[in-house]
């Protein structure tokens, strides 16, 4: 790999979700640039195989490797678990991959060993039993009481994050007896980030609640030390945000999630 610290950070997702994990980079490493993909024009992801996404996020890859990305982050669990394997080895050496599962994995692993732990998530990820098989295989004794919260996603993308039908939601969600008492409780999805005022109200700011884009950007930033790769704070970070298909009603929810206005190009790589 010949990678300078002067390179982009890539990251990508099926569509804008991602810029929670974007904004959470950008907050605690300002001096890097960054270049976001998000495959609108595919999205959503959750409806496809994972031969599909994986093809995508392949070829997504492709154009972030093009871009000279020192580093590609899959900022999207659902992603991460299906194409994570894949897109390490497809990108071999020529730039480091990370996604948000393992990072979270490792942060568990060292705080939080016999403890009581809650995972919320999307079906496809709690489903998919991703977290426990992870840290099984790491022999880590920890707790893990798993909910899928599916409706959280639309209600946050249609605009209800501060309604009293999320409030009501997120009540229905985590009065389930399996939430009560616990540790901590990880937001294992890219979008919830969104609603962590509301998920911390709901315990009354008893239980810590871990937030999975915080974790994967510390992570990033020891990995980019490590390997001498960050960026010096005399360069002028750039900001580059793609879609692959682009609509107002986009561009309107982007701003929602990197929490300041960005602008969206347009990017063909389907075309
Ligand atoms: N934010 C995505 C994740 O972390 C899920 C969103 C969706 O399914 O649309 O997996």
């Amino acid at each position: 790999m010949s990678s300078n610290y002067s390179q982009p950070i890539g990251i990508f997702d099926s569509g804008i979700g991602g810029l929670t994990v974007a904004h959470a980079v950008t907050r605690l490493l300002p001096d890097e640039s960054i270049i976001y993909f998000g495959d609108t024009a595919h999205a959503p992801w959750g409806d496809k195989s994972s031969a599909a996404i994986q093809a995508y996020s392949i070829k997504i890859c492709d154009m972030l490797l093009k871009q000279g990305c020192k580093l590609i982050l899959i900022a999207r669990n659902s992603a991460s678990l299906v194409a994570y394997v894949l897109v390490k080895e497809y990108v071999g050496r020529k730039s480091i991959v990370v996604d948000v599962i393992d990072p979270m994995i490792e942060y568990l692993a060292k705080n939080y060993i016999d403890k009581t732990i809650g995972l919320i998530g999307t079906k496809q990820t709690i489903n998919s039993n991703i977290y426990r098989k992870k840290l099984d295989e790491l022999g880590i004794n920890i707790r893990l009481n798993t909910l899928s919260t599916p409706l959280l996603v639309p209600l946050i993308e249609e605009g209800f994050k501060d309604q009293t039908i999320m409030s009501d939601a997120i009540q229905s969600y985590l009065n389930e007896s399996s939430l009560h008492n616990l540790d901590a409780l990880v937001l294992g999805c890219t979008h919830y980030p969104l609603i962590k005022p509301q998920i911390k109200q709901f315990y009354s700011d008893a239980t810590v609640i871990i937030d999975s884009t915080d974790i994967v950007a510390q992570v990033v930033r020891n990995i980019l030390k490590e390997r001498k790769l960050l960026a010096a704070s005399s360069t002028s970070p750039k900001k580059k945000f793609y879609v692959s298909d682009y609509t107002p009603a986009f561009s309107a929810l982007a701003h929602l999630f990197f929490k300041m206005p960005i602008i969206l190009e347009k990017y063909p790589l389907w075309e």
